[in-house]
């Protein structure tokens, strides 16, 4: 079992998503050991994606991360990074395969309903990010 880190994205928190897409995620053979509603600062945001800051979508993503709330989640499941990554669909909601939450949810490239970790080494680091050891039950 491994565990890699979430994020239901302010586009689907406002659209009244939530319950959907934590109820495809448990359908899926995911555990939930951490979940968090909670409303990221800009500066929050910026912190989070550094990795993209040079992107020329930085200002944009980190502007609509932190516009209103978003749902933290950590999920158990055998190869939980990769799991998850194919359950959430491809970044570009128009290149996702059909079943994913992206195709069915995803508004665009940019407002596209969930965040996954893209490697266990950075899951570790974006889990800590979120939530401390006694939070992950
Ligand atoms: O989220 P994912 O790992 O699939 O994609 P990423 O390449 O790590 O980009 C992070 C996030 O930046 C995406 O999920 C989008 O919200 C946003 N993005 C964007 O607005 N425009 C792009 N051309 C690429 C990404
Ligand atoms: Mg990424």
């Amino acid at each position: 079992m491994s565990r890699t880190f979430g994020m239901i994205k302010p586009d689907a928190v406002e659209r009244g998503l939530t319950g959907k897409i934590l109820a495809r995620i448990e359908e899926a053979g995911f555990k939930i050991v951490g979940l968090k509603k909670m409303k990221l600062s800009l500066e929050d945001a910026q912190k989070f994606y550094a990795v993209h800051s040079a992107r020329p979508f930085f200002g944009e993503l980190t502007e609509f991360m932190s516009r209103s709330a978003i749902v933290a989640v950590v999920l158990e499941a055998d190869n939980a990074f990769t799991k998850w990554r194919d359950l959430m669909g491809a970044t570009n909601p128009a290149q996702a395969d059909a079943g994913t939450i992206r195709k069915e949810f995803a508004l665009s490239i940019g407002e596209n309903s969930v965040h996954g970790s893209d490697s266990e080494e950075n899951a570790a680091i974006e889990i800590a990010f979120f939530f401390n050891q006694f939070e992950l039950v």
